[in-house]
């Protein structure tokens, strides 16, 4: 049988030999290597993001460049479903939206120009966080919902739109060019005439498991858990961990009030996002905040050894503020229910850095709440947590103001705070009233938005210290943070100029945080088997959105920022390598107290690798998961519910479609071939002794 078997294979590829019978896929397909979706996301009541069908979305390529596309795409062309090839100039609100209007768009390929527009673009809402902020029917009514401020006024909603077809970026390369060179040759119009077949098509898959919203997908996943032996998660909460730190240690193991300490809270967020997945560069939008804060660490460091202040000071980043404030509503959670190392009892005052690119004018605006300020006593402290600020800028070049005494504040981690009790705050940023960032949450907040930019042929190493001017502004904002946080701290004035942040250490970490984390510094800080096996560091900055529960290692950002910290806040210790792993015999040491981490430390000319030493840090991480899953209240109106569907195929490809009649009749000649061929196969091997007699020589042969 087997030698029948083989020639009837044979005979289908004779009639088929115009491919080759081995590779007919890679023949004739042509994979896409260097895409990125846009995926599913769901809160309580919605879906929002992405999705093809399950077998991937197939149509025929059309680029968009004029209205007179569009209507051909959803009018009048004659071969829809069309795939829509646009570049990031045309991606606007009023073309998706005519497009997610008509049923004959089988999917978008947005090729990301590196070009930003020069009007602005932001997919974000106008309105960030609009529900989960402090601003209620209960709490300042006539300030909710932006009805005083539009912090976003670009953004155009996007983001948040559900979209009934597959959309992908991508990048501007080599690979585009084969896009375009085979709707160049096979799909562009002559004289306004139908292109003929055949024609070049685009097959995009990112099939999505998660449907409806969070509370149908978690009630699907929690039967399943209780029914199926193989339960198949459907969506996953978004969830990383915050990382925060002080400059004196604290008990981390006691969970609670602490005793006598009372804490100058300084926060900044650690994430942001883009239409995109992953795709987050977040550089004004969350990165001045991160740096600013870490080199204000610093500035901190040797005064505070010298002449502690009398208040302790909290730096605590927040994970996933981007989607309902998930980092600190799971804090201010874990405060109120004595799960967190410190209680709302031991919060003296709250100093949030929000964007602080400073890219027009050396203003900055310190934004507080009218609300709570009606209070008298939180008044005064406000006032007074103002004029230290605004002591410690007097001298520096930077001026600082309060904007309009009636103004909400801006979307921030500070709210969830304010929601609990009428804490003192003060929230920095670099806009009085809307953002001044054009770019919010999209991918053009870049370094080079942020003017992080450097001059031609410098080497990697010589990028890493280059002293950019973004370096030498936000240094002044990071002296300025750090001066008013020993002031509120109870710090004496004539230390004050002994605290300054250093450029140096700006400049490494805007290179980190938005050129490429895998660099020299970097390197030196992280544990030795994360630099060479965890592959966290990259060429490529890191992406700032917030991952999932699934992946049980923090994001990478949250390590990074771990780790800087720790350089930042610790002690180089002599402890050796096993000490280091368990220092609890040691006197001084507690793991009660601080982290010990084995570190690469430094390379130097002669070491390349760096001598390993033991860092001592009072830094840690704490889980940043919205409550809402602790406490399975997936509809909830106070948390945030968002959850990241699950998929298994993402992928891009472009083939030449033949025209649906041609289609027809190779199918048709392909019924007719199978049909021939199983008569001669029932031919031959019903002849088969006669004409092979010899395939009874070789019987372990098998096909
Ligand atoms: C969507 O299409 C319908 C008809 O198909 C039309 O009436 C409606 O105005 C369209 N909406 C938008 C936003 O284009
Ligand atoms: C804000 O808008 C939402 C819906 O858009 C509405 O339900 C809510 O009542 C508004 N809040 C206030 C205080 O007006
Ligand atoms: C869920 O997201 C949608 C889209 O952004 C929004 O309109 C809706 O208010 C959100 N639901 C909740 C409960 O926040
Ligand atoms: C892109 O194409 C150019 C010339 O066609 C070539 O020099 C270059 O190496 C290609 N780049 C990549 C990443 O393939
Ligand atoms: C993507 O990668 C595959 C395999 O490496 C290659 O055959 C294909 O040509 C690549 N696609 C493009 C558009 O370069
Ligand atoms: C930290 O707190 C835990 C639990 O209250 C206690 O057992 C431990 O001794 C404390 N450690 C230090 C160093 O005070
Ligand atoms: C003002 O706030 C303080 C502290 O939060 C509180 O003790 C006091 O009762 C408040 N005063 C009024 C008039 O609400
Ligand atoms: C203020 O700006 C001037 C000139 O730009 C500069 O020389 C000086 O060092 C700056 N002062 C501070 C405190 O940064
Ligand atoms: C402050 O805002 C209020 C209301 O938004 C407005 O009436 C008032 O004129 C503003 N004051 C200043 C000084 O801009
Ligand atoms: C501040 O600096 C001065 C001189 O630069 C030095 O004498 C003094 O000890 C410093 N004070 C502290 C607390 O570091
Ligand atoms: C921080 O990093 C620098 C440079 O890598 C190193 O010299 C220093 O010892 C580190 N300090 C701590 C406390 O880790
Ligand atoms: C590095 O090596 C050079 C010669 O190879 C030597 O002169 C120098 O002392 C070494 N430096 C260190 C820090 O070991």
């Amino acid at each position: 049988m087997g030698s029948v078997k083989r020639i009837e294979f044979l005979l289908i590829c004779f009639f088929y030999a115009r491919v080759s019978c081995s590779s007919v896929e890679q023949k004739i397909y042509v994979a896409l290597n260097n895409t990125t979706p846009c995926v599913r996301l769901l809160n309580a009541t919605h879906q929002i993001g992405c999705q093809s069908s399950i077998s991937g979305d197939t149509g025929v390529l059309h680029v968009l460049e004029t209205d007179d596309d569009l209507d051909w795409i959803t009018k009048t062309g004659p071969h829809a479903p069309y795939m829509v090839l646009m570049d990031s100039f045309t991606f606007t609100r009023s073309s998706m939206m005519r497009l997610k209007n008509s049923s004959r768009v089988a999917g978008v390929a947005v090729i990301h120009m590196s070009t930003p527009p020069d009007k602005g673009f932001s997919p974000h809402t106008s309105c960030p966080n609009q529900n989960t902020g402090v601003y209620t029917e209960s709490y300042g009514p006539d300030l909710a919902n932006c009805s005083t401020t539009v912090w976003n006024p670009l953004g155009n909603g996007l983001s948040y739109e559900d979209f009934p077809f597959p959309i992908f970026s991508l990048a501007d390369d080599n690979e585009t060019q084969v896009i375009r060179k085979c709707y160049e040759d096979h799909n562009k119009r002559v004289n306004g005439s139908a292109p003929v077949y055949p024609l070049c098509a685009m097959q995009l898959f990112s099939h999505m498991h998660a449907v409806t919203d969070t509370v149908t997908c978690m009630r699907r996943t929690d039967l399943q858990n209780s029914f199926s032996i193989n339960p198949e998660q459907l969506c996953d909460p978004l969830m990383d961990y915050n990382v925060w730190a002080t400059i004196r240690p604290i008990n981390a193991t006691a969970k609670g009030h602490k005793q006598n300490e009372s804490m100058v809270i300084a926060a900044t967020r650690l994430d942001g996002r883009s239409f995109f997945y992953d795709l987050a560069p977040s550089a004004e939008g969350t990165v001045s905040g991160i740096v600013t804060l870490l080199a204000a660490a610093e500035a901190l460091r040797s005064v505070t050894q010298v002449a502690p202040p009398p208040r302790n000071i909290f730096f605590v980043f927040f994970q996933g503020e981007t989607f309902d404030y998930i980092g600190s509503s799971r804090m201010v959670y874990d405060m109120q229910n004595n799960k967190s190392v410190i209680d709302f009892d031991n919060v003296h005052s709250f100093l949030e850095i929000g964007q602080v690119g400073l890219r027009r004018e050396q203003n900055l605006w310190m934004h507080s709440d009218p609300i709570s300020r009606r209070n008298e006593t939180v008044n005064e402290e406000v006032a007074f947590l103002v004029s230290n600020i605004k002591s410690a800028a007097s001298m520096s070049n930077l001026t600082l103001d309060e904007p309009n005494a009636t103004q909400a504040l801006p979307p921030s981690s500070f709210q969830r705070f304010l929601r609990v009790r009428p804490i003192p705050g003060v929230v920095l940023a670099d806009h009085q009233s809307s953002f001044i960032n054009k770019y919010y949450e999209s991918l053009y907040d870049t370094a080079e938005y942020l003017k992080v930019s450097y001059p031609p042929n410098l080497s990697p190493e010589e990028q890493l210290e280059y002293e950019t001017e973004a370096a030498k502004s936000l240094t002044e904002v990071a002296t300025l943070v750090a001066r008013s946080l020993y002031k509120q701290a109870g710090g004496e004035n004539s230390v004050l100029k002994n605290i300054t942040a250093d450029t140096k250490t700006m400049a490494k970490l805007l290179y980190g945080f938005l050129v490429k984390s895998n660099n020299s510094w970097f390197r030196s800080l992280l544990p030795r088997e994360m630099v060479s096996k965890d592959r966290i560091l990259e060429s490529s900055p890191p992406q700032y959105y917030v991952s999932l529960s699934q992946n049980q290692q923090p994001k990478s950002v949250t390590t990074f920022v771990k780790y800087i910290l720790a350089n930042m806040t610790g002690t180089a210790t002599n402890l050796n390598q096993s000490q280091c792993q368990n220092p609890k015999d040691i006197p001084g040491e507690s793991k009660d107290l601080y982290i010990y981490d084995w570190i690469s430390g430094p390379a130097s000319e002669n070491h390349t690798a760096g001598e390993p030493f033991c860092v001592r840090a009072p830094v840690r991480l704490a889980k940043a998961m919205s409550p809402a899953f602790e406490l399975r209240q997936y509809g909830s109106r106070e948390y945030s519910t968002w959850t990241e569907s699950r998929w298994k195929t993402i992928k891009a490809r472009i083939f030449l479609v033949a025209s649906p009649q041609l289609q027809m009749l190779t199918l048709g000649v392909g019924i007719a071939v199978l049909l021939v061929s199983l008569v001669v196969t029932y031919f031959i091997s019903s002849k088969a002794d006669i004409l092979f007699s010899s395939a009874h020589d070789a019987p372990n042969t098998t096909y």
